[in-house]
């Protein structure tokens, strides 16, 4: 696997993982060969600046930065060309300016789809690559189509290298991928159950505790991002919305109840912020991002004994 999908050793990436991918975590996964990437999204300039110069201070092998086009990015992909970051990572979207400046700089650019008129699309617009996410992965998911069919559908027309990422925790799901068509994968899930990811250790247990079912595919948890359906745990917010019946925005239970405080700020029940290491509240009825490959995993790890299991 790999034949220059990505530019490290490894056929592995870590996918973005939002906060709980944190400097520790991006670094372990480089270092042990594989390709960390760093959820920039969500940070101000100058953190995204600073988050990039600590991960440089802790390896000197390529990373990547992921940043999601249904949000103003421009100057964050200015910033990150300025910065000569190896690999950039674009999803829910793409933009041939932005692939066009980051490429510029010498950058890398992957671009994650959920199907064949997306991946046609970004090819379109300069993709190096593209990571095709099947509707199993957690976090934010746009697909609709299980992994092997849309990498296998993607394999048979395109010509740049394809990393499969969605329900992937173990060897055997990645050499299914590379037999449909993948130089390599792209997992979330199964690096946020790691020792260095900063996720809360309730959101962790959850994962090891979880089988496939334990997850839904849903808008649930839409304060901070409507309409991005999204992949998570079914925790007690969760099923307190169930048992109520299922009631639309501004009739479900609790709304508007602050379950914790992060950074000096109140997050309400309902947000998609999840929960982090060192945090206080009720953070198990917090966004508890998951993928159907928890169903997979059974232990909290380090990131390199991951990426070792995922090459088998
Ligand atoms: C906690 C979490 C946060 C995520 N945040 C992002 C993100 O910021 N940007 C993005 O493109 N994808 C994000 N994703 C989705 C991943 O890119 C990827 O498609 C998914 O993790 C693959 O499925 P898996 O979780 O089964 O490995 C996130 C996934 C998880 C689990």
């Amino acid at each position: 696997m790999n034949e220059g999908a990505l530019p490290c050793r490894l056929p592995v990436m870590q996918a973005p993982i939002g906060g709980a991918g944190g400097v520790d975590l991006v670094a372990a996964i480089c270092e042990a060969g594989g390709l960390g990437t760093v959820a920039g999204s969500w940070r101000s300039l100058d953190g995204l600046r600073s988050t990039v110069a600590a991960v440089r201070e802790r390896t000197a092998e390529p990373f990547a930065v992921n940043l999601v086009l249904d949000f103003a990015q421009e100057a964050r992909v200015a910033l990150l060309a300025e910065l000569r970051v190896p690999v950039i990572t674009f999803s829910w979207g793409v933009r041939r300016d932005l692939v066009e400046l980051a490429r510029s700089a010498g950058s890398r650019v992957l671009v994650q789809v959920a199907s064949r008129e997306a991946a046609v699309a970004a090819v379109a617009a300069g993709a190096d690559g593209v990571i095709a996410q099947g509707i199993e992965a957690g976090g934010h998911v746009q697909s609709t189509t299980g992994l092997l069919v849309l990498v296998r559908t993607l394999a048979r027309e395109l010509r740049v290298p394809l990393i499969a990422a969605g329900g992937i925790a173990d060897a055997a799901g990645a050499r299914a991928a590379h037999a449909a068509g993948a130089a390599a994968v792209a997992c979330g899930t199964v690096f946020v159950a790691t020792d260095e990811a900063l996720a809360a250790p309730v959101w962790k247990a959850a994962i090891v505790a979880a089988d496939a079912d334990d997850t839904v595919l849903t808008g649930l948890f839409d304060v901070g991002w409507r309409d991005a359906p999204h992949r998570v745990l079914r925790n007690s917010t969760y099923r307190r919305w169930e048992e109520a019946g299922c009631p639309p925005v501004g009739a479900r239970p609790g709304e508007g109840e602050v379950l914790a405080r992060v950074d000096g700020a109140d997050v309400v029940r309902y947000s998609d912020t999840p929960p982090l290491a060192g945090q206080d509240g009720d953070l198990e009825a917090l966004c508890l991002y998951a993928g159907q490959s928890a169903a997979l995993i059974d232990h909290v790890r380090p990131a390199a004994a991951v990426v070792r299991a995922l090459l088998g």
